[in-house]
């Protein structure tokens, strides 16, 4: 699955640019508070109308300070994945649990220096896991390839029936890193600055998608 970062579109053309990128499977929708990390991006008005706006699953990234008080709403308007962050949920069940009712997909991330280990017993309660390969705030940001040791360790959780998620990774992924994140195990791959700085989004899409998919090896 290839989720294209409007972080990298013209926010000014939001429709237009999901648009662009008919064929994707998801749309990944980076909401950032400017306190849990140092950037500011979008909030929940600019979600319900992109959802009016486009057929494309939304996946909201949830890059926000008490998440427990505000990812349910995003649920609720509609998103198909809500992903909040382990380092800033105080009760990550009951959100997963809040997410599902009210519809969505319950996703958990982790920054890049944050272990998962301590996190596998929440992730029973969470449909996708969201492995950050670049610090949370900006795009076009170079990969961290170590965090595919942690991609690496969740694909054996799912494969031996630990865990049922879908993995998820974001941050510097363009036609050169992917095929090693396919490899190691990813399912769900955000591109931001690959597919909105490309001459045509939709072919880098395609692109991208026939890169991830000659290197999958686990069973889909
Ligand atoms: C960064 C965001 C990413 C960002 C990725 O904090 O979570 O989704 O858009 O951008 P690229 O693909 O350019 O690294
Ligand atoms: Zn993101």
């Amino acid at each position: 699955m290839i989720a294209p970062s409007i972080l990298s579109a013209d926010f000014a053309r939001l429709a237009d640019e999901a648009a662009a990128v008919a064929g994707s499977d998801w749309l990944h929708v980076d909401v950032m508070d400017a306190h849990f990390v140092p950037n500011l991006t979008l909030g929940l008005p600019v979600v319900t109308s992109l959802r009016a706006a486009t057929d494309i699953p939304l996946d909201c990234h949830l890059m926000i300070d008490d998440p427990d008080r505000w990812a349910v709403g995003y649920a609720e308007a509609g998103a198909h994945n809500v992903t909040v962050h382990a380092e800033a949920a105080e009760d990550p069940v009951a959100i997963a649990k809040d997410l599902r009712a009210a519809g969505a997909l319950a996703g958990l991330s982790i920054k890049p220096g944050t272990p998962l280990e301590p996190h596998v017993e929440v992730l029973k309660h969470y449909d996708t896991l969201l492995v950050m390969s670049v610090e949370p705030g900006f795009g076009g940001q170079r990969f961290m390839v170590e965090v595919l040791d942690k991609v690496r360790a969740a694909r054996r959780l799912v494969d031996t029936g630990h865990l049922k998620l879908i993995l998820e990774i974001d941050g510097g992924i363009n036609a050169d890193t992917i095929e090693q994140a396919a490899e190691a195990g990813v399912d769900c791959f955000v591109a931001g600055s690959a597919v909105y700085d490309a001459e045509d989004p939709g072919r880098a899409v395609e692109a991208l998608r026939a890169l991830a998919s000659a290197h999958t090896t686990h069973l889909r």
